[in-house]
């Protein structure tokens, strides 16, 4: 494992309102994303999807929870979410976005460590199981592998 350098509490605050806006942008794309996805063939990972926005509201939750704990404040304001007619256009949008989440996240559990805050590396840690999750239900419905994630 990389050795990551300390950071402040300051400094967490602010990467974890970029992932509460990624979950913002999660919780929004599954929502659309679900109701709008048509054809045959994609209504059973449109019912995954539906699973998925829940799913996202609630690591929106539990982020926000973290960064009041370091006494910030959450932002109310999500990444911007692409919007695509087609189904397999909704999926790529989708995979990509937790691929980017859950590398986030990789580097956010060892900044969590080196500040020896384990609290918050544990909530991480469950959350990033749950993204790896989605990940795979899109890369199974896309008809591929799970995309390697990068360090
Ligand atoms: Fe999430
Ligand atoms: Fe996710």
């Amino acid at each position: 494992m990389k050795k990551t350098a300390k950071i402040t509490r300051k400094e967490m605050v602010k990467l974890l309102n970029e992932d509460l806006a990624r979950e913002f942008q999660a919780v929004i794309a599954y929502v659309v994303y679900s109701q709008t996805m048509k054809g045959a063939k994609f209504q059973a990972i449109a019912g995954e999807l539906k699973k998925h926005a829940g799913e996202e509201l609630n690591h929106a939750l539990l982020i926000a929870k973290q960064i009041d704990y370091f006494n910030g404040t959450p932002v109310t304001v999500p990444k911007p979410v692409k919007m695509s007619a087609k189904a397999g256009a909704m999926l790529r949008f989708d995979l990509q976005n937790e691929a980017d989440t859950i590398k986030a996240y990789r580097t956010r559990v060892r900044q969590a460590e080196a500040m020896g805050e384990y609290g918050l590396s544990e909530v991480l840690r469950q959350i990033i199981a749950q993204e790896q999750e989605h990940l795979t239900d899109l890369a199974d419905a896309l008809g591929i592998d799970n995309p390697k994630i990068g360090e």
